[in-house]
């Protein structure tokens, strides 16, 4: 009588590369997620589709950061390293890269910024060139698909538009389409070393209280050419993504991001939860909810719990 089943393939595996340390470095906020050098990576894509996991969604950390975000789309960049490695040694698991600045910028914004006296701006079109770039240089590297988590306007037509003129016809794009400015990114921003340094996300990102809006913004990335529509964080947006596959009827993945998974870890070390079952129920319920696939840091052990 069980209407919803788990199965590895449900599940994306979030990784971290750094091209700042030769050896894992543990996220303080994050218990059981680390950074991996590069020399690291390639062992643990091979260790994740080992486990039964289809897919990993690679984060990049560079070794500099500028006011351009120049890391993001060099040739020889952290993500594009790492895809080349991981492609060449273990082909079969699907290597999604995210496509954002953040972690590149000295700022920490997703975006190009400009003073205007004490108030910034997020330069959207300036912003979505530097993106475009980086897309089509992780493809080149080898990734299946780009994820693009920035939340710019416009964003996923552009990528489109330039990986078909780049004979990347084949690479799929999975969008961030409802990201919610939440307070659940904190531990990423550890693990990305990626905190704004002044400001919020607010200007770019969605408002908690806009599920209509939301729904817009998703209809665009539909419009544009995304392949997977992502809303994110997960269990405080259930309702959109339910909506979402609903009304769109597109693959649907949710992001169960830092902040819920390190609210489950806390309280799990204090004995208030048990942790396998308070994440069996979780995944269970977002898969009920309509997720096609969830991003989690838990795959790896819900790979083996279920097998
Ligand atoms: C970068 C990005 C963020 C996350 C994924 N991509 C952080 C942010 O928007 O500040 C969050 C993932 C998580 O919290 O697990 N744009």
């Amino acid at each position: 009588m069980r209407e919803t089943n788990l199965t590895a393939h449900d599940f994306i595996l979030p990784l971290f590369v750094s091209e700042k340390i030769d050896k894992e470095r543990p996220i303080a906020s994050m218990p059981g997620v680390s950074q991996y050098s590069l020399g690291e990576i390639v062992d643990q894509a091979q260790r994740a589709h080992d486990l039964g996991l289809q897919a990993i969604l690679l984060f990049g950390i560079p070794r500099d950061k500028d006011e351009q975000a120049s890391g993001a789309f060099a040739e020889d960049g952290v993500v594009q390293k790492a895809v080349r490695a991981i492609k060449s040694k273990c082909r079969d698991v699907v290597v999604i890269t995210d496509v954002c600045l953040c972690e590149y910028m000295s700022h920490g914004h997703c975006g190009v910024t400009r003073m205007d006296g004490e108030h910034f701006h997020v330069l959207n079109d300036e912003t979505v060139d530097l993106l475009v770039k980086t897309a089509v240089s992780h493809a080149r590297a080898g990734a299946d698909m780009v994820a693009p988590s920035d939340m710019m306007d416009g964003r996923i037509g552009a990528i489109r538009e330039a990986l078909d003129a780049n004979d990347f016809n084949d690479t799929g794009i999975m969008s961030y389409a409802a990201k919610f400015a939440s307070v659940f990114y904190g531990p990423f921003r550890d693990a990305a070393e990626s905190p704004p340094q002044f400001g919020d996300r607010r200007s770019y990102q969605m408002d908690t209280a806009n599920a209509e809006e939301a729904l817009r913004e998703v209809a665009l990335d539909v419009d544009e050419g995304a392949d997977v529509l992502m809303v994110k964080p997960a269990l405080p947006y259930i309702d959109i993504l339910w909506r979402v596959h609903e009304r769109f009827g597109k693959p649907t993945a949710v992001y169960h991001v830092s902040g819920e998974y390190a609210m489950i870890k806390a309280a799990a070390e204090k004995g208030f939860v048990d942790e396998r079952a308070a994440v069996l129920e979780i995944m269970t319920s977002l898969k009920r909810a309509g997720a096609d696939m969830i991003a989690t840091y838990w795959a790896r052990e819900l790979a083996e719990w279920i097998r």
